[in-house]
């Protein structure tokens, strides 16, 4: 289970920072921020599904989907219902779709002068207008410790 899942988180990264190089678009979320947001949400469990109406790995909802200019798979019209699901489930649309979100509201939730990951942890799972309430516990103790890690792993290979 767990080896499954780095492979995928692996793949999710490549795949992610091959498009950032094509794209060229602002994208405010790095891609560690981006991996500790889906573990937090999903456990990045890439199987399609909806929970409460937010799907995927980064349980996008309808009006997040919305708000960020409704990006589709290829194939898929922006006005089709089915199209905010098969984004949501696509890691690459969905990504996509928060890097739109974040540009969108991103903010210093926190007050600590930076605008950064915590901020748009929060702002996904809170909302942008209720980003500085606590994150519930569950959310916020897999999230932080998959920063923490991450950051860890930063530093020993730059060491090594
Ligand atoms: C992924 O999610 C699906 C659907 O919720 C579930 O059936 C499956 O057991 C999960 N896989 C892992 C590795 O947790």
């Amino acid at each position: 289970m767990y080896t499954r899942s780095s492979l995928f988180v692996f793949l999710l990264g490549l795949t992610i920072g091959v498009i950032w190089i094509q794209a060229g678009t602002q994208q405010p979320i790095t891609e560690t921020c981006l991996v500790c947001m889906c573990q937090a949400l999903s456990g990045c469990n890439d199987t399609a599904v909806c929970v409460n109406g937010a799907c995927g790995i980064f349980r996008i909802t309808w009006d997040q989907w919305v708000d960020s200019g409704r990006f589709t798979i290829e194939g898929d019209s922006p006005l089709t219902e089915s199209s905010f699901t098969n984004c949501a489930n696509d890691p690459i649309c969905a990504a996509n779709t928060l890097q739109s979100y974040m540009v969108k509201y991103g903010q210093d939730c926190n007050d600590d002068e930076t605008e950064d990951c915590y901020d748009y942890g929060a702002i996904h799972y809170m909302g942008p207008f209720n980003c500085k309430a606590d994150m519930p516990y569950s959310y916020e103790s897999v999230f932080r410790r998959c920063l923490r890690d991450a950051l860890r792993a930063e530093k020993r290979q730059k060491a090594n």
